[in-house]
């Protein structure tokens, strides 16, 4: 059986990631809340915890990462930072710490969004930080080995969050979580390494 790490299986995106993955694999739900596999993402001793913890495994799925909203006036350093060692760095050292254990032919999935193409005010650190993912995702892919690969879903404003970010995304059209986690399932059951899954 595959195994496949969820990192922020309880959220929106992730748990219907989970729901969109089949009986075929053994789904590792990883959040800082969890019982059974604690992490903090922008704690590299945390990290290493877990893959210590998981041994080997088949696909990695991050669905987790924070960013600051705000004005780009009044964003301060200690602002700045939050969205640098969270969604960015979390992400990279989720995949860096990976390499030891992730399986010939296995999946990275990280997670930007759109902001970095279709900015809203208060955006400015996502938008930021979206792009840094990307091009990580693109760097990373030509020199995974074994064949593993890397990609990165960008989603639009989720239906299920437009409760909390309506005001901020008017006359965007959301998109449903159980769509944007087709993009997941494309990239660790697909073959192609590199891409940015647009769900916008
Ligand atoms: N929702 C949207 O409309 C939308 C659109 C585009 C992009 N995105 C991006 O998608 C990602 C997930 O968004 P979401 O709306 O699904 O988030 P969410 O509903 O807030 O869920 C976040 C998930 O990650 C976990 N988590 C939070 N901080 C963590 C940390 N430091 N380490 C490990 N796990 C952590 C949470 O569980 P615990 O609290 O137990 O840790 C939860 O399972 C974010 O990067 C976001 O920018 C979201």
């Amino acid at each position: 059986m595959k195994k496949v790490i969820v990192i922020g299986a309880t959220g929106t995106i992730g748990k219907a990631v989970v729901a969109a993955l089949d009986s075929s694999y053994e789904v590792i739900q990883a959040t800082r809340n969890s019982a059974e596999y604690p992490i903090d993402i922008s704690d590299e001793a945390s990290i290493k915890a877990l893959y210590e913890k998981v041994g080997s495994f088949d696909a990695l799925i991050v669905t987790a990462g924070a960013v600051h909203f705000g004005l780009l006036k009044e964003m301060t350093e200690a602002d700045w930072q939050i969205g640098l060692q969270n969604k960015l760095m979390g992400q990279v050292n989720l995949v860096t710490h990976a390499l030891d254990y992730i399986n010939p032919k296995g999946s990275f999935t990280l997670t930007s969004g759109i902001l970095n193409t279709d900015p809203i005010l208060y955006g400015v650190q996502a938008a930021m930080i979206n792009s840094a993912v990307e091009g990580f995702v693109t760097g990373a892919a030509i020199e995974l080995e074994n064949n593993v690969r890397i990609n990165c879903v960008s989603p639009t404003v989720l239906s299920e969050s437009m409760d909390k970010y309506e005001a901020y995304f008017k006359g965007y059209l959301p998109r449903d979580a159980k769509d944007v986690a087709k993009a997941y399932i494309k990239s660790v059951e697909g073959l192609q390494t590199g891409k940015v899954y647009k769900v916008q």
